[in-house]
């Protein structure tokens, strides 16, 4: 029988997961299936136990069980425990394995697909929730000139500061003031808002010459972010599609040992054909 890996969420019926592995399987030759399971909110735990007996090998996890996730590995990687947060579940024998692939993601899709440094640039990362979290550390690891988290709620903002104070300093704001009359290279917008179509608010100016706006977002219109960061002037604009593609390859890369290409899935992805 063939290896069976699944993403599980709630909901989860608008996940590619189950496109894109299919299609890295087909891509890489693997004798694999890949499917989407539903768990009730109280179900989490007991879903995993169910698919891991069944011979599961692996798992994605998406919203909201990316800490559930993070409790139950017995096995941690160092980006998953300072993110506080597991998408990607590896079963070997009883031990589960929890890693977290968004942040690395997010540095392949801006470093390799889009040619952006983030080495000695200034960033801005708006959010202060569980997709921000899971991408702090590959940042810093970066060497960013400085990384400010501005976010509407700045008690969650400090929280992040402190999980984070042993890796590096980030500097704290809320959407407005402390931002201000600053310039970042690297925009990343990290909130909620693009899902619900509305547009972050932030401040004029923020946006240095050929900078990036980044929205881990991605939909099938520009998202309200990446209009707004046009209007407001940065050099490139880029949707979450091709993080998507790449923390997929990644945690395909952690069950398999083979990285599938990505760039053809990700041009599909953006031009709605996925
Ligand atoms: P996720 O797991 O997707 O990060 P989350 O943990 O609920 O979801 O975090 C949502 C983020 O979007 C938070 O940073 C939230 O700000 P608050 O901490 O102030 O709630 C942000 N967010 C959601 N709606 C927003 C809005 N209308 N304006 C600004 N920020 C918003």
């Amino acid at each position: 029988m063939s290896d069976a890996y699944a993403v599980i969420g709630n909901p989860i019926t608008h996940s590619k997961s189950p496109l894109i592995h299919t299609a890295f399987s087909k891509q890489t030759k693997q004798d694999m299936h890949y499917e989407a399971l539903f768990a009730p909110l109280n179900g989490f735990t007991e879903a995993i136990r169910l698919f891991q007996q069944n011979d599961g090998k692996g798992m994605n996890v998406t919203i909201p069980f990316k800490s559930h996730a993070y409790k139950i590995s017995t096995q941690l990687t160092e980006q998953a425990k300072a993110a506080q947060a597991v998408n990607t579940l590896v079963f070997n024998g009883n031990e589960i394995h929890g890693h977290n692939t968004d942040g690395t993601g997010l540095i392949r899709d801006i470093i390799t697909n889009l040619g952006f440094t983030i080495t000695s640039k200034r960033v801005l990362l708006c959010g202060a929730g569980g997709a921000a979290s899971g991408i702090i550390l590959p940042l810093l690891k970066q060497k960013p000139s400085t990384l400010v988290i501005s976010n509407r709620t700045i008690q969650k903002a400090y929280k992040l500061q402190t999980q984070f104070s042993s890796y590096n300093n980030i500097i704290v704001s809320d959407n407005n003031m402390d931002i201000s009359e600053k310039e970042f290279d690297l925009v990343i917008n990290a909130t909620s808002t693009s899902l619900i179509g509305k547009s972050l608010l932030l401040p004029q100016g923020i946006f240095a010459t050929g900078s990036l706006a980044y929205d881990l977002m991605y939909g099938n219109e520009q998202t309200p972010f990446l209009q707004f960061s046009q209007k407001e002037g940065a050099g490139y604009l880029s949707d979450g599609a091709g993080m998507l593609v790449e923390q997929a390859a990644e945690s395909f890369f952690l069950w398999r040992g083979i990285r599938p290409k990505t760039k053809e899935l990700i041009r599909m992805l953006k031009e709605n054909r996925l």
